[in-house]
């Protein structure tokens, strides 16, 4: 099986699980403050790969930010339109993405690009760039560490992978895609057994004026 489909036939599985381990006020969900805190009033914020909205497009839509969370687990949509009705919520690939340029005031993504083939990840940042109004932001988490191909055959039960560069590469695909990186930090794990060292790269990027 390729891996997007690995990836997407596990979450349609696990939705439920993953959701009742997903932390809702942990070191992760509290570095959206940083974002929070430059988006204008109003904003039109895309969640990519919002999982079931929770915590991450409720917060965003509690501030009062038009949110579109973009999935393409249909299990993790059906969750996300019952956790906030006050978003739109629609189906689409990371992969192929097909949003309108100059449309967002903003890019959020929480633990997704990460689960994408990394040779495809310069090809996502562009395509969120293109998206994103000028003087857009990106709060994304990237990988923090230098690994391929990254298979788990118990992941909540299913099958899962993991893809991605380490944190100095992460930047420079960043400044590649045309971004300017205003903050960046390690943040470590939260959800259930990780070990201690592992973590992800945060990062609160913008798009030029
Ligand atoms: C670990 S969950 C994170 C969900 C949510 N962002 C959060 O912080 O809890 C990863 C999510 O990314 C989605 N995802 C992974 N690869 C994707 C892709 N290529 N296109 C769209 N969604 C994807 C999965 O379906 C899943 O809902």
């Amino acid at each position: 099986m390729k891996h997007g489909a690995t990836v997407q036939t596990g979450y349609n599985r696990i939705a439920d699980a993953y959701l009742r381990q997903r932390t809702q006020d942990s070191a992760d969900v509290r570095q959206l403050a940083r974002l929070l805190a430059v988006l204008p009033p109003g904003a039109l914020v895309l969640d990519a790969g919002c999982g079931a909205g929770l915590p991450i497009a409720a917060l965003l839509t509690a501030s009062g930010h038009r949110v579109v969370g973009l999935d393409f687990a249909v299990a993790q949509l059906t969750l996300a339109r019952q956790n906030v009705p006050g978003a739109v919520f629609v189906g689409q690939d990371l992969t192929a993405l097909g949003l309108a340029p100059a449309a967002f005031d903003a890019v959020c993504s929480y633990y997704a690009i990460i689960h994408v083939p990394r040779h495809e990840h310069a090809g996502i940042l562009a395509a969120f760039h293109r998206a994103l109004k000028p003087g857009g932001y990106a709060f994304l988490c990237l990988g923090a560490a230098d690994i391929d191909d990254d298979i788990d055959d118990n992941y909540f039960g299913v099958r899962m992978y993991w893809s991605h560069y380490d944190g100095a590469t992460n930047l420079a695909l960043l400044r590649e895609a045309g971004f300017v990186v205003e903050w960046s930090q390690f943040v470590s794990d939260s959800l259930g057994d990780s070990p201690p060292d592992a973590g992800h790269l945060f990062v609160l990027a913008r798009k030029p004026l």
